[in-house]
């Protein structure tokens, strides 16, 4: 009902629990690429399990702790943006995301991001957004640092996951340090400058 423009075709819209058919028929699309670095992806594996997933982030949203949101690409959905932890209390929040293999390579998660940094920052008065990354995902972290975030630290071993020990990669980018990049990116010129 409510869409914001990525361009090219492309759409930011909430996804609600109603949606499950459609998410589950992404999610097979897009398992395979995902699945060894987005739980979400593995554990929808049917009907139940992918509307109890978009419940899971429904009643975040509710509560204000979290929240989903799909990207559809000439009208399929192709991926997905999601606030994993939002903590007005410590005004931090981190960042997810994820594509089926078809939508990569377009800037549709950067653009995606954007939306969401702009609005915890601008809107929510977010100061620390982070990204989790296994070290071991470099598509992910070119994203991380195309959003001029900064390393932090790294996790090691922090996260099992599918027979591996991930050391996770800690990246953030803090309100200050946002709206400056977000200034230098308008000064530069535009949508197209902007765009990376
Ligand atoms: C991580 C992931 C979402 C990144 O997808 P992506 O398509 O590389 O990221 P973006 O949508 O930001 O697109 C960037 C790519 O599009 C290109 N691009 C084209 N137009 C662009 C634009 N207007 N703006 C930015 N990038 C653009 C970039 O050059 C880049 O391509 P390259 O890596 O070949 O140089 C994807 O690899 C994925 O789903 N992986 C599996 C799940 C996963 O790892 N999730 C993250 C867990 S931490």
């Amino acid at each position: 009902m409510f869409a914001i423009s990525l361009g090219e075709g492309a759409e930011l819209r909430p996804i609600e629990p109603w949606q499950a058919e459609e998410f589950l028929a992404h999610v097979d699309r897009a398992r395979e690429y995902a699945g060894p670095w987005v739980p979400l992806t593995v554990l929808a594996k049917d009907l139940d399990s992918a509307r109890e997933r978009l419940q899971v982030f429904a009643d975040k949203q509710a509560a204000d702790t979290g929240r989903l949101y799909g990207i559809w690409l000439d009208g399929t959905l192709v991926g997905g943006v999601l606030f994993r932890i939002f903590d007005t209390a410590t005004e931090s929040c981190e960042v997810g995301v994820w594509l089926e293999p078809s939508a990569a390579g377009r800037g549709l998660i950067t653009r995606a991001s954007r939306v969401l940094i702009d609005w915890a920052v601008d809107e929510r008065g977010m100061h620390r957004v982070e990204w989790l990354v296994s070290s071991a995902n470099a598509r992910s972290k070119a994203v991380a640092e195309r959003l001029g975030m900064t390393k932090d630290g790294v996790l090691r071993e922090s996260f099992p996951w599918q027979g591996v020990r991930h050391d996770m990669e800690v990246w953030s980018v803090l309100a200050p340090e946002w709206r400056k990049a977000r200034e230098a990116r308008e000064a530069a010129g535009g949508a197209g400058s902007a765009a990376r």
